[in-house]
C-alpha cells in the first residue's frame, strides 16, 4: 500500500479506453490524486522519493525528494500524516538525517548546501554554505555534535551544529563522494565514492587516516555494521560485501544486485540489514548468519531510499515516483504485492502526439496541469497562458520569478525554452534547459494550451469510477 496517500494499489480506477493524449494527462493527474483527496493541500511529495529516514524511536521519519522538500511525518501503524513539508532548498533533496539528542535535522542538495532543521517549531535554521557541487549525503555524528556532508566537488565537509560553523574540509577522494557514515562512538568516518574507494577520516581534526578498501567499481554506499569493526558496503556493478575495518580484507560476499546498489540500511536491535538497487529488488539479510531472509521485487525500478519501521515491522522504501511504500516482510507475500495500479509518469506511448510528448519527457518530473495542488518541484502549470510569473498561490517561488512581470504566453514561455531560464529568468530556481528545435518548441507550447481543457475532462471521467 502507498504509505503517504493510504491507497490500496488495487483501488485505483481501471481504463479500458485509451486514448493516447487523455491518457497521459490523466496519468500525471491519477499520480496526484489520491495525494490531493484528502485535503485542498498536496500532502506528500511532488517527485521521486530519494531519501528516507525513520526516527529512532520510529514514530516520525524524514523523506527528501526530487521535488526540492522534505517532508516531516508522524509514523504510526494505522497510516501516516504529514507534519510539515520543510521548503528551503533550491534544488533535488538527495538525503535527509536526524541529530541525535536534538530536536534538528539536516538534509543535503543538488543546490550544493546542507540544510539545519529545527523540528520543535518547524522551521530552517540556517544552510550551511561551502560545496561547490552537489550534496550526495549527510550525517550526524551520535553525540549530536558534529554534521558531516559529502559532495561530488571530492570533499566531505565537518560541520559544529552549534555554531552552525565549517569546521573541516576533508579532501583526498578522487571524483564524486557519494556515502558517509559515523563510527558507532563517533570518532571515526568513514566515506566511498566513485574513485572506488573506502576511507576513513578522524572526526576531531578532520585528518585523513587511510584508504581501507579499494574496489574496481564506485562505491554508492557505506554503513557501520554494529559490531563497529566491520562496515556493510554496496557498489555500482551491484556488488554486496562485508568489509574488515582493521584488515582492509572484504570478509564475505552477499549476493550481487543486478544493477548498482541504491541504498541499505541497518537495524541494530532487529540483527537486520537490508538493500536496495536499480534492479527493484529489496533484500533483507541476518547480521549473525547473513543469510537471505526476504527478497522483495518491485517492478518499477530503481529503489533509491530504504529505511527500517520498527513500529509496523516493515520496509519503507521510494523510488522513480513519489510514493513512499510500505512493504511486510514478515508476512511471507514476497514478489507479489508490487504489481501495483498506480499508472507510471515515465511510461510513454511511441504515438503520443510530439507536444504531448515534450512535456512527458522534459517537463512532467517537476511540473503537472492539474487544477488543484499539484505543485512538484515547479508549480502546476494549469492554465499558464495569461497567468504573471511567479503567482501561483501556494508555491514558493525564488525572487527572481517572485518579483517578475513576465505574463506567461506562448511568446514568453517560447522565449524562456529558446534562451534558457538561466538567460531569461536569471535566478531562477527552474534548471537550465533549452528546446533548441522550433517544431518540438511549439508543439509544447500547443499542449500547454489545451492542457486546461483536457484536465477538466479528465477529472469528469475519473469521477465517475
Ligand atoms: C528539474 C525541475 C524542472 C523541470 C524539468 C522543468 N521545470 Fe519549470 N520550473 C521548475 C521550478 C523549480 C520552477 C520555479 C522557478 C522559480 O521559482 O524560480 C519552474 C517554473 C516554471 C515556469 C514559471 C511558472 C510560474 O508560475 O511563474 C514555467 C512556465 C515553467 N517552469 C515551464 C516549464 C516547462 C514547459 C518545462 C518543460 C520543458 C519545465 N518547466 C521543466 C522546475 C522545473
Amino acid at each position: 500500500m502507498c504509505w503517504i496517500c493510504g491507497a490500496k494499489k488495487t483501488g485505483l480506477p481501471k481504463f479500458s479506453v485509451i486514448s493516447s493524449v487523455l491518457m497521459s494527462v490523466l496519468n500525471l493527474l491519477l499520480i496526484s490524486l489520491p495525494l490531493t483527496r484528502a485535503g485542498a493541500e498536496v500532502q506528500g511529495h511532488g517527485g521521486p522519493v530519494k531519501s528516507i529516514m525513520l526516527s529512532s524511536d520510529g514514530y516520525t521519519a524524514l523523506t527528501g525528494s526530487f521535488d526540492y522538500t522534505v517532508i516531516y511525518w508522524a509514523i504510526s501503524p494505522a497510516g501516516s500524516k504529514v507534519i510539515k513539508r520543510l521548503i528551503g532548498h533550491d534544488g533535488a533533496v538527495n538525503s535527509v538525517a536526524f541529530v541525535p539528542g536534538n530536536a534538528l535535522a539536516l538534509s543535503g542538495s543538488d543546490d550544493g548546501t546542507v540544510a539545519l532543521w529545527q523540528l520543535g517549531d518547524l522551521k530552517l535554521v540556517t544552510r550551511l554554505k561551502g560545496h561547490s557541487a552537489k550534496v550526495s549525503d549527510v550525517a550526524a555524528s551520535p553525540d549530536g555534535r558534529i554534521a558531516a556532508s559529502a559532495s561530488w566537488d571530492s570533499t566531505i565537509r565537518l560541520w559544529d551544529i552549534a555554531t552552525k560553523s565549517q569546521t573541516a574540509v576533508l579532501k583526498g577522494h578522487r571524483g564524486n563522494i557519494n556515502s558517509i557514515v559515523f563510527s558507532s562512538d563517533g570518532k571515526f568516518l568513514y566515506s566511498g565514492g566513485y574513485d572506488g574507494t573506502v576511507k576513513m577520516w578522524d572526526t576531531t581534526s578532520g585528518d585523513f587516516i587511510r584508504t581501507i578498501y579499494k574496489h574496481g567499481w564506485g562505491v554508492n554506499v557505506v554503513r557501520v555494521l554494529p559490531d563497529n569493526q566491520n562496515l556493510f558496503i554496496g557498489t555500482l556493478d551491484g556488488a554486496v560485501n562485508i568489509l574488515d575495518i582493521e584488515s582492509g580484507r572484504i570478509v564475505r560476499r552477499l549476493k550481487p544486485h543486478e544493477g548498482p546498489v541504491l541504498a541499505s540500511f541497518v537495524a541494530a536491535e532487529s540483527g537486520l540489514a537490508a538493500t536496495s538497487g536499480g534492479d527493484g529488488k529489496i533484500r533483507v539479510w541476518s547480521m549473525k548468519t547473513w543469510k537471505l531472509l526476504y527478497q522483495y521485487d518491485d517492478p518499477y525500478r530503481p529503489i533509491w531510499a530504504l529505511s527500517f519501521s520498527k513500529n509496523t515491522g516493515r520496509v519503507l522504501y521510494g523510488g522513480l515516483d513519489e510514493h513512499v511504500l510500505e512493504w511486510d516482510f514478515t508476512s511471507g507475500k514476497q514478489f507479489n504485492e508490487a504489481r501495483r495500479k498506480i499508472p507510471r509518469r515515465f511510461k510513454f506511448v511511441n504515438d503520443e502526439d510530439l507536444g504531448t510528448r515534450q512535456f512527458a519527457r522534459r517537463c512532467s518530473v517537476c511540473h503537472t496541469v492539474a487544477p488543484d495542488g499539484g505543485n512538484r518541484a515547479g508549480p502546476s502549470l494549469y492554465r499558464i497562458y495569461g497567468r504573471r510569473a511567479g503567482t501561483r498561490a501556494g508555491y514558493v517561488y525564488s525572487r527572481a520569478l517572485k518579483y517578475s512581470d513576465i505574463i506567461w504566453s506562448k511568446k514568453t514561455i517560447g522565449r524562456l525554452f529558446n534562451e534558457g531560464p538561466a538567460k531569461y529568468t536569471p535566478g531562477s530556481k527552474m534548471p537550465l534547459q533549452r528546446i533548441q528545435s522550433k517544431e518540438e518548441r511549439e508543439a509544447l507550447l500547443a499542449f500547454l494550451e489545451k492542457a486546461g481543457e483536457l484536465v477538466k475532462k479528465t477529472t469528469t471521467v475519473q469521477s465517475e469510477n
